[in-house]
């Protein structure tokens, strides 16, 4: 496995392949992206994985600074699990200058659930995963459904700029107790790792009710929000959506089996989390 800083170094190794798997990534990895690398491993070409914090994806008052960069344990995890380039560059080399031009993604998706609570959140992760396929030049890139609407924006931007690359979904890892793996499940103090486990149990909550055709959406959203302040948790969502459009199905969408997907932020102590089940 090498580990590339340059983009000029990675475009050498990587001239004239045509199957490229990619796994873009912001480090300190976990069995949730191993999971995926495994899965870009599966696909026979060569498997590329980034690892670069993307400040532009980030709020002000949010956690750049503090996301831990952990390349070398990184580089012992990825080389067992079939990486064969990690792609880590500066801030210098990804964004040699402002980068003023930006990949903005459209309102109706990307400013509702964490666009609504992370303006620019989506833009700042087209913008970066627009570059770094660019870099790449990957036939297939695999994201976790962990994030989901994420998942889905990016998609949508492969499609609309047709973009010669499959984007592909894997599913979510979790830990024994059902807690979605997650890089800032490191924040969590030894008591709120344990009540982290409460977010997963509310949306399954939310995903059972929702099968009453008796229950309203806004009353089954609230119960959903207030079991978990009812434990400490400070909500930021906590919904039901359509999978196709993430927006409200209509109670005739419901009854008629509309595919949903349960979706939920919180904030536990000083550490948002995020997870979904699809019902
Ligand atoms: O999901 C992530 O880790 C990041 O949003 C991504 C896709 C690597 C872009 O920075």
């Amino acid at each position: 496995m090498r580990v590339i800083h340059t983009l000029a170094e990675l475009r050498e190794a990587l001239a004239g392949q045509t199957n490229t798997a990619f796994v873009p990534t912001m480090g300190n990895l976990h069995e949730g992206h191993l999971s995926l690398v495994r899965e870009a491993a599966r696909l026979g070409g060569p498997v590329v994985v980034s690892i670069f914090v993307n400040r532009l994806q980030f709020l002000p008052h949010e956690d750049f600074d503090q996301y831990p960069r952990t390349l070398a344990r990184d580089c012992e995890l990825l080389a067992p699990a079939g990486c064969d380039i990690v792609f880590a560059p500066s801030e210098a080399e990804l964004y040699p200058v402002k980068q003023t031009y930006k990949v903005t993604p459209p309102a109706g998706l990307a400013d509702l659930l964490e666009g609504e609570f992370r303006p620019g959140f989506f833009t700042g992760v087209c913008t970066v995963v627009m570059k770094l396929f660019q870099c790449v030049q990957p036939a297939v890139a695999v994201f976790g459904q962990k994030d989901y609407q994420q998942l889905k924006v990016i998609k949508g931007m492969a499609e609309q700029f047709a973009m010669p690359v499959q984007v592909i979904g894997a599913p979510t890892v979790r830990a024994d107790d059902g807690l979605a793996l997650s890089s800032r499940n490191g924040y969590l103090g030894t008591d709120e790792r344990l009540e982290a486990v409460a977010l997963s149990k509310a949306l399954q909550h939310l995903a059972d009710a929702a099968r009453d055709p008796k229950q309203t959406l806004a009353g089954m959203e609230a119960a959903a929000a207030e079991e978990l302040r009812q434990r400490g948790w400070a909500p930021d969502y906590l919904t039901l959506r359509r999978r196709t459009d993430l927006l409200p199905p209509t109670d005739a969408e419901r009854a008629a089996g509309e595919p949903l997907v349960a979706l939920g932020a919180a904030r536990l102590g000083a550490t948002r989390l995020i997870d979904n089940l699809e019902l």
